[in-house]
């Protein structure tokens, strides 16, 4: 089989390259190890940025996230026991939040595709990477048991953190860059409860990340003691932990607190893997970058990441001009490191680590958001992410 761009990886970044390149006239092959019903059902953060929200609506998938998307003008930050709403419309000059799954955007995207004769090979794994900077790579693929060969022009390693694109780089031609937390995340679904307001909590009891999911479920993670099972704990007892760190304490006694439909653990951690090219081979997304998702900043990046990835192809392919290109992996990694860095500073912010002077470093910082209109603005403006404004 033969295409121009070879897509490794279904997720939103490889759906959506594929999506914009067939707008400019190109055309791809996307290679997505698991089955579509898997690829639609992987459950991930759900704040979409201003930008990303322009760039699917662009892409002409925003025609469901705009009716069931939920716009939020604001979020909340609890510290000391009280609530701060932070008004991000107001101080960012018309920015919003929107509230929409990743599951969603990519059944949007694969729905899009599909409609469009665009080819999406489901269950087929890609095994290698060859001949990336040469003018005829390949991508070698598993299916149903046999091993194929794609052709192309150029490969996008669309396939996150997990994947094998990034190993295509050799190690002696790339620079990596890791941070390990020492924090962990009990993410929980339940049937929706009453609050709309995204919560950021930091509580003495730990973290907690109150969310919504979309009009059925809420979303809450809560730091998480690194020897504790989940799986130990009643939904009572789970709903008392989330009330007290949300100054609910009778939460779990409201109707609202339904049975909780899942519940998982995560560890935090950042990874930057720079340049995000080498030769053809470009990467896009978590295979380039990943944060922990304090700030749901991962699909907010993918999405940044593709849009300049089409762009820069469609100049190259398209007119033979290769300045996009050779400026792809420093666009992206600007604004990756500023991504990077609220993931990490929220993570640092929040978070209890039981040190005491980091706890007053925390309190300081937290007052000065709610008390100072600048520095209010600031973090407003770089929760939202560039080009926030409308
Ligand atoms: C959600 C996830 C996040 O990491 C976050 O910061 C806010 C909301 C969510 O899944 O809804």
């Amino acid at each position: 089989m033969r295409t121009q761009v070879a897509i490794v990886g279904g997720g939103p970044a490889g759906l959506l390259l594929s999506q914009l390149l067939a707008q400019s006239g190109i055309d791809s092959v996307v290679l997505e190890s698991r089955p579509k019903e898997y690829a639609e059902g992987r459950v991930r953060a759900s704040v979409l940025e201003p930008a990303t929200v322009r760039s699917l609506r662009d892409a002409g998938v925003g025609g469901r996230l705009g009716q069931e998307g939920i716009v939020l003008d604001s979020l909340q930050l609890r510290f000391d026991g009280e609530d701060h709403r932070i008004p991000i419309k107001e101080l960012t000059g018309g920015g919003n939040i929107t509230i929409y799954d990743q599951q969603e955007v990519v059944k949007d995207l694969i729905r899009a595709r599909q409609a469009a004769g665009g080819r999406i090979e489901f269950g087929s794994e890609a095994v290698g990477i060859l001949n990336i900077t040469s003018e005829r790579p390949m991508v070698r693929y598993r299916r149903a048991g046999e091993v194929r060969e794609l052709e192309c022009d150029v490969v996008a390693g669309c396939d996150g953190y997990w994947g094998i694109s990034r190993s295509a780089i050799p190690s002696d031609a790339c620079n990596v860059y890791r941070r390990d937390y020492p924090f962990r995340w009990l993410g929980i679904l339940s049937a929706r409860a009453d609050r709309d307001v995204l919560t950021y909590a930091s509580d003495e009891r730990g973290f907690l990340l109150w969310g919504l999911r979309d009009a059925k479920l809420t979303r809450a993670y809560l730091q998480w003691p690194p020897n504790e099972s989940a799986e130990a704990w009643s939904d009572k007892r789970l709903w008392n932990e989330i009330g007290m760190r949300l100054g609910r304490p009778d939460i779990g006694d409201s109707p609202q607190a339904g049975p909780i439909v899942e519940r998982a653990t995560t560890t935090l951690h950042s990874f930057v893997i720079e340049p995000m090219q080498h030769g053809r081979l470009f990467l896009v997304g978590d295979s380039a970058h990943t944060m922990p998702p304090t700030a749901a900043k991962g699909m907010n990046l993918a999405v940044a990441d593709a849009r300049l990835l089409a762009e820069a192809l469609e100049v190259w392919l398209r007119l033979g001009r290769t300045e996009l290109v050779e400026a792809y992996s420093s666009t992206c990694l600007r604004r990756a490191w500023l991504a990077e860095h609220i993931s990490w500073w929220m993570t640092w912010l929040l978070h209890r680590s039981g040190d005491e002077f980091d706890h007053q470093l925390q309190r300081a910082q937290l007052r000065q958001i709610t008390e100072s209109g600048v520095a209010a603005r600031h973090f407003a403006e770089w929760y939202l992410g560039p080009d926030c404004s409308s």
